[in-house]
């Protein structure tokens, strides 16, 4: 191919790292190590240990990420009655935040609360919620978290079963982000990608990796 042929007509994806497979002892130079690789925005995913059965961490490590880092932080929170704590994550610095559809909350009440701390909104369905639940959401909300296995921990298998509803939302013309979460690696990218994905969120197949930055070119543009 000469230089000066056009670049195949390809999508571009994102690559949004999960922090849950990071070493938290070295959280800052894990973040730098993914970004200088060509991460586009960090996915942080908030356990509350009754949502789901694991416990993370909260606004202060929110906080200290957004004096390290000018990229995207994309909060996930798998915690019961977020609109307790919406409002602390916009603080801390937290851009886009999503909650799920199956939290006992009021759902309209919390999303208004993250549009008016000044982040953008999300809603995340698990593997088998089905697209009708949020379809009544989707104009108040400029991401869609679909998650490709049930949330709680990081290492599980892709469920491709969930693309469907990738395809669905793109289908129907949603105009926010979609984005798929667990299990993403380089064999099952493409897939997600195909499906439409926007953002791909990865964190055994990135921090797991040796080589992080190679790790994330693998995600985007996958080995033929
Ligand atoms: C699961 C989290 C995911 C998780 C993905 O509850 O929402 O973001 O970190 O991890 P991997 O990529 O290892 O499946
Ligand atoms: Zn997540």
């Amino acid at each position: 191919m000469s230089r000066s042929a056009a670049p195949p007509a390809v999508r571009a994806v994102k690559v949004a790292p999960s922090i849950l497979s990071a070493d938290f002892a070295n959280l800052e130079r894990e973040v730098r190590e993914v970004l200088d690789g060509g991460a586009d925005l960090l996915h942080l995913d908030v356990m509350d240990g009754h949502f789901v059965p694991n416990i993370t961490f909260g606004p202060p490590v929110v906080k200290s990420l957004r004096r390290a880092t000018d990229a995207v932080l994309d909060c996930h929170l798998m915690i019961s009655e977020p609109s307790r704590y919406v409002e602390a994550f916009a603080r801390a610095g937290a851009d886009w935040i999503s909650v799920h559809v199956e939290a006992p909350d009021d759902l309209s009440a919390t999303l208004g609360a993250i549009r008016a701390a000044g982040a953008r909104p999300g809603l995340v369905l698990n593997p088998d919620t089905p697209l009708e639940r949020i379809r009544p959401w989707l104009d108040r909300v400029d991401l869609v978290l679909v998650m490709s296995v049930f949330p709680g921990f990081g290492g599980q298998a892709f469920m491709p079963e969930v693309l469907g509803k990738v395809r669905a939302l793109k289908a129907e013309g949603y105009a926010g982000e979609v984005s798929i979460d667990g299990g993403i690696d380089a064999r099952t990218a493409p897939g997600a990608v195909q499906a439409g994905a926007d953002i791909l969120v990865a964190g055994t197949a990135v921090f797991g990796a040796a080589d992080r930055a190679a790790a994330i070119r693998g995600l985007r543009q996958p080995a033929a």
